[in-house]
């Protein structure tokens, strides 16, 4: 490596960490952090510790894909037990502020009867002190409102547990985000810097601008013994050039699950970016090397980790001009504020929209369409369907909305007319709630309650309704999480008997018998709208 120019390599992997655990979007504002730290990391960790084998049965399981098992094998618990006993030590003012909800729960629940809480706020807990408004609902149910502003600009918010790990990925197979931590191993680099640096975008622009070794190594501060490890990420090969969209109308591309990019000659917007890296495949399939170098409007449905994905969002923010968020319920602390997530890692360019708000560039109309239901009944707002219209072409983007209110899309009828093309979710089973919020409890909650309440999507009756209700011409299931390379966040695996896959298959023949356009989508797809 002595030639000045060198690029960053198509498959050249490169994960955010918070404390050594995959960055997902809950790992960022501090409450939820901590939270996760002390109820999901530790606990999967001293499971691990107890029972390697048992773990590394789990994986292999297809019925506990998903699980909370970690998938290192059965030799890595001295590791493990070092991770661990640095999250006790280190993380302590985390875990207090995660025992400080627990408390202040209590505390509500046994003091918080129907009187003023005004009482009440010299017994919050230490660490939730100023960082909190004890409120009431209008049926005396008590609860608190996080000031998270506050709380990103407190010691809570540290930087230091951010990090990213380097190498390069020759497959679609990771381990399970949730329930593995990424271990430091001779195989990749540890990159320690904050998301917001600037020399993480220094890093992704080297895919397109090539730097000479000593920039590269001044950016990653690689020890002397690992530089002979810089030699894989890097080429002396430019990308492939990508041509700018030039024909008329518009063109949309399926890059897989809910990310797709939507392009005219003047503007490009990309839904949900999940994007898989450049490599060897039997799944054709396109990938970070297929997209324009300015993306005018990423955005983003709402907070699940394969819609919202910080390794793909980073690698994208200096091409990304605007990224549109969906508003949260303020204080709520199942629903951080997506804005305030991005801000804190670098963003400078979030709008936050709610139903309704529309936004309009270059001819095109983007207006935020309610998304109700996936979200296992809780207050959560960070959810949105985008409607695009698009050289006189409607598009319905719904993601996972669910549609449990068919009153409601009526409303939303009355208001913006029939749609021509839907992209619907129709992962009709989904999780129970603790798969993704189980951390945010600070009560058990019963099995067949927490069963009862998934992050379910649309099945067959309520998606043909939104079909027939909107007069569609085209319809496409999407975001089904079939794609391999989302296994990481996904870890999931269908069969034709799986009932997402009966259910849509039904939505597509019935769309079929009614002569409207309908498939699955997966891998890849190219359309032309004239
Ligand atoms: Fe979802
Ligand atoms: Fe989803």
């Amino acid at each position: 490596m002595n030639k000045s120019h060198y690029y960053l390599r198509g498959d050249a992997l490169v994960e955010p960490l918070v404390d050594g655990w995959y960055a997902w979007a809950y790992l960022i504002p501090p409450a939820t952090a901590a939270r996760n730290i002390a109820e999901r990391h530790i606990r999967i960790m001293q499971s691990y510790i107890n029972a390697p084998s048992s773990h590394a049965s789990a994986v292999k399981n297809p019925k506990l894909q998903g699980g909370p098992f970690v998938d290192l094998g059965r030799d890595r618990v001295e590791e493990v037990k070092a991770l661990l006993n640095r999250t006790l030590s280190e993380r302590s003012h985390l875990l207090a502020l995660s025992r400080a909800i627990t408390d202040l729960d209590a505390l509500l629940r046994e003091q918080g009867l129907g009187h003023s809480l005004e009482a009440l706020y010299d017994h919050v807990p230490g660490p939730l002190q100023g960082y909190v408004e004890l409120v009431y609902d209008l049926n005396n149910h008590p609860s608190f409102r996080l000031l998270e502003r506050l709380l990103y600009r407190s010691k809570y918010y540290d930087r230091s547990l951010q990090s990213f790990r380097v190498s390069t990925i020759s497959g679609d197979d990771r381990p399970f985000v949730l329930s593995t931590p990424r271990l430091p191993d001779d195989s990749h680099i540890d990159w320690p810097v904050p998301f917001e640096s600037a020399n993480v975008d220094r890093l992704f622009e080297m895919r397109t601008w090539p730097a000479g070794l000593s920039e590269i190594k001044e950016i990653l501060g690689v020890p002397t013994q690992k530089e002979d490890s810089l030699f894989g990420l890097f080429t002396e090969q430019p990308p492939p050039s990508y041509g700018d969209y030039r024909g008329n109308g518009a063109r949309w591309r399926y890059f897989g699950h809910a990310c797709i990019l939507l392009e005219t000659r003047g503007l490009n917007i990309l839904l949900d970016p999940v994007l898989s890296y450049t490599y060897e495949t039997q799944i054709s399939r396109y990938t970070y090397d297929d997209l324009p170098q300015r993306i005018d409007f990423a955005l983003i449905t709402h907070n699940h980790q394969d819609h919202i994905l910080f390794e793909t969002l980073l690698r994208l923010r200096t091409r990304i001009s605007n990224i549109v968020v969906p508003r949260n319920t303020l204080g709520a602390l199942q629903d951080p504020s997506l804005k305030l997530i991005l801000e804190n890692c670098g963003f400078r360019n979030v709008i936050e929209v709610s139903d309704l708000d529309e936004l309009v560039f270059a001819g095109v109309s983007i207006t935020a369409i309610p998304f109700v239901g996936e979200h296992a009944d809780l207050n959560i707002s960070s959810k949105s369907a985008y409607l695009v219209t698009i050289d006189g072409h409607t598009l319905l983007f719904a993601a996972d909305s669910c549609n449990i209110s068919p009153r409601m899309y009526e409303h939303v009828h009355d208001l913006i007319g029939n749609v021509e093309v839907l992209f619907l979710g129709m992962e009709c089973d989904g999780a129970p709630l603790s798969w993704i919020y189980g951390a945010l409890l600070t009560q058990k909650l019963e099995r067949s309650k927490d069963h009862s309440r998934r992050l379910a999507g649309s099945n067959y009756e309520r998606g043909m309704h939104l079909v027939d209700l909107f007069g569609c011409k085209e319809v496409y299931v999407y975001a089904m999480g079939q794609e391999p390379w989302l296994n990481h966040v996904m870890k999931v695996k269908y069969t034709e008997e799986s009932n997402p896959i009966v259910q849509s298959n039904r939505l597509i023949g019935a769309c079929h018998e009614r002569g409207i356009i309908a498939e699955r989508l997966f891998g890849e797809k190219e359309i032309f709208l004239s």
